[in-house]
């Protein structure tokens, strides 16, 4: 039987990943972290394509697309993500790459090479993406599509902890701007923007558990199946 393909999207820090990770676990599919590869990105923008005023060049980053391999590796049963063979795992979390990710993932020409990563996993079936725009955009004929969202205060705690547990240094305030800001240029741009596809279930977890919101997914997994 062909295993399922599923399209998990949602406001920043609604916990899309990880749950995912564990749904990927429980049901035997790919899990692929679609957010990470916009980060992998402006991670190699952010370290070679600067201009003198500190501001990402995309000109330059556009020329040099074709010089990034990005790539998970499984490193101790965890997907971390390698760029050119480095494990960039912690760098894309950083302050640096959280304010410039959005700007970056506004550009067609990063969402067109991103394109046929994320559609190329999904060929043999058997994935779980998570993102922003997977199941209006990447994947629009996935089996199963989920909408993840939660207060700006919930989400702003939960960054908050992730971020301290990474030992990376910032506080409650910072976290609240980036994330409003970051849904908002994720919401209001104009290639592919964040959206719940029409057919996609709509999740509100800001009273649930990770554990609640993984019951509650593969809930409709077996009552759709
Ligand atoms: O899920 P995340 O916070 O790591 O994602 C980082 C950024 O990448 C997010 O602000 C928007 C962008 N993104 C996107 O535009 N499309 C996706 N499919 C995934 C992420």
């Amino acid at each position: 039987m062909r295993k399922p393909v599923i399209a998990i999207d949602g406001y920043s820090s609604t916990g899309k990943s990880s749950i995912s990770k564990i749904i990927a676990r429980q049901l035997g599919l790919v899990h692929m972290d679609t957010g990470a590869l916009y980060r992998g990105i402006t991670y190699f923008a952010l370290t070679h394509c600067m201009n003198g005023d500190a501001a990402i060049n995309l000109p330059k980053l556009f020329l040099h697309l074709n010089e990034i391999n990005l790539e998970f590796r499984n490193v101790d049963g965890e997907l971390e993500l390698f760029l050119n063979g480095r494990n960039i795992s912690k760098e894309i979390r950083s302050n640096a790459v959280s304010a410039n990710v959005s700007l970056v993932a506004c550009q067609k020409e990063v969402r067109d090479f991103l394109l046929g990563i994320q559609r190329e996993i999904a060929t043999k079936g058997g994935v779980i993406l998570d993102g922003r725009d997977i199941g209006t955009v990447v994947l629009p004929d996935a089996d199963y599509k989920f909408f993840l969202t939660a207060s700006v205060e919930e989400r702003t705690r939960r960054r908050f902890l992730e971020l301290k547990s990474l030992a990376i240094d910032t506080d409650e305030d910072q976290v609240m701007q980036n994330l409003t800001l970051r849904d908002q240029i994720d919401s209001e741009r104009e290639v592919a923007p964040l959206r719940k596809a029409d057919d996609a279930i709509l999740i509100d977890n800001t009273n649930l558990t990770k554990k609640e919101t993984v019951d509650l997914i593969l809930g409709y997994i077996n009552v759709l199946t």
